[in-house]
């Protein structure tokens, strides 16, 4: 490093370099990103997985006719892959995300790299069985690694046809999902009451609620926990974006304020992955970089919770 740089000053610049583009028209691979994303294990199987995914809610809800969004979509999951990444959430509720989704990894031939995790959102067992059949065909897949109740939604019901689906090898995982805190106290009876291999929460530096009971239940039964909003929905990166960095992000090897915001739920211990939400190919590789470095702890997350 030049000795006349800070630390700060080196990052800063190596993350605009990082912003540089192949002839391609591609965002160029980092140092960092030519070894892959830091994984944690799954506790149902002990498989690792990537600490970065990536959320398809509204980016991923386009039409093929859109061309510049789907090539921006398709960037996303190539950086995503050329990181080591794996995991891609989706859901029927995001309109065409789904398809969006299978056509990508069809058109890219990436089925095979990608860790697909996706939701029924239905009451009554034979709609939900209708909407994972759905679901299979919009993403081209025969098989799904993670099939999750969206909101809980009649959980009971959709819980035993996954269970059933998990025997006969249709999808490797099953879990839940919510993404608010009125929902915690039917989250937690159902964490304890049922055997599960993900929860997906809600967890964020504005929207910290999960950290009090639900990631140590979470850990305590052995469930892998997939953060959804960790941006609060993009509120929080709103706030914050305009002002400066803290000194002290360098220490953490963060050059953003997303990526110290996913790094803050990477301190916790309970969190398997967390899936941010994005179309946008630099945005993907932004967040990617809170996979490398230096590993979060509980002083980071003291010193973000102190900002606001
Ligand atoms: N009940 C549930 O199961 C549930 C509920 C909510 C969410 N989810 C899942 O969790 C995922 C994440 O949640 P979310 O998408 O609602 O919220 P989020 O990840 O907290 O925030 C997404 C917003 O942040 C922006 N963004 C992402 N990376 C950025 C970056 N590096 N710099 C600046 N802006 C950035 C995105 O805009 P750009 O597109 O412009 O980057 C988007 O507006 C969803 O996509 C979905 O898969 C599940």
């Amino acid at each position: 490093m030049n000795p006349l740089l800070t630390r700060a000053e080196f990052l800063r610049l190596s993350g605009a370099l990082l912003l540089s583009l192949s002839p391609a028209g591609h965002l160029l691979a980092s140092d960092a990103e030519r070894s892959p994303l830091r994984t944690r294990r799954i506790p149902a199987s002990g498989e690792a997985l990537p600490v970065i995914g990536v959320g398809t809610y509204r980016a991923f809800d386009i039409s093929p006719e859109d061309r510049e969004a789907w090539a921006a979509c398709g960037e996303v999951l190539r950086l995503l892959f050329a990181a080591g990444g794996t995991v891609i959430d989706s859901s029927p509720m995001y309109g065409r995300a789904e398809a969006t989704v299978g056509g990508l990894l069809d058109e890219m031939n990436a089925h095979a790299r990608a860790f697909l995790a996706t939701k029924v959102w239905n009451h009554g067992r034979e709609a939900g069985l209708a909407q994972m059949e759905e679901s299979l065909e919009y993403l081209q897949s025969g098989h799904i690694q993670l099939m999750q109740v969206h909101n809980l939604l009649d959980w009971r019901t959709q819980l035993a046809t996954l269970r059933e689906w998990k025997e006969q090898g249709r999808i490797r995982y099953l879990g839940v999902t919510h993404y608010t805190a009125s929902a915690y106290p039917e989250l937690e009876a159902v964490l304890r009451a049922e055997p599960l291999d993900f929860l997906q929460v809600n967890y964020s530096l504005d929207e910290p609620q999960a950290a009090q009971r639900i990631l140590p239940l979470a850990q305590d039964r052995g469930v892998a926990v997939l953060v959804n909003r960790p941006f609060g929905g993009g509120n929080l990166l709103r706030r914050l974006l305009g002002q400066p960095l803290p000194a002290w992000a360098a220490d953490y090897d963060c050059s953003s304020w997303p990526q110290l915001l996913l790094k803050f739920c990477l301190a916790n211990p309970a969190v398997t992955c967390v899936i941010p939400g994005t179309g946008n190919p630099r945005h993907m590789h932004d967040n990617l970089q809170a996979g490398y470095g230096k590993e979060p702890d509980d002083d980071l997350a003291e010193r973000l919770r102190g900002l606001l």
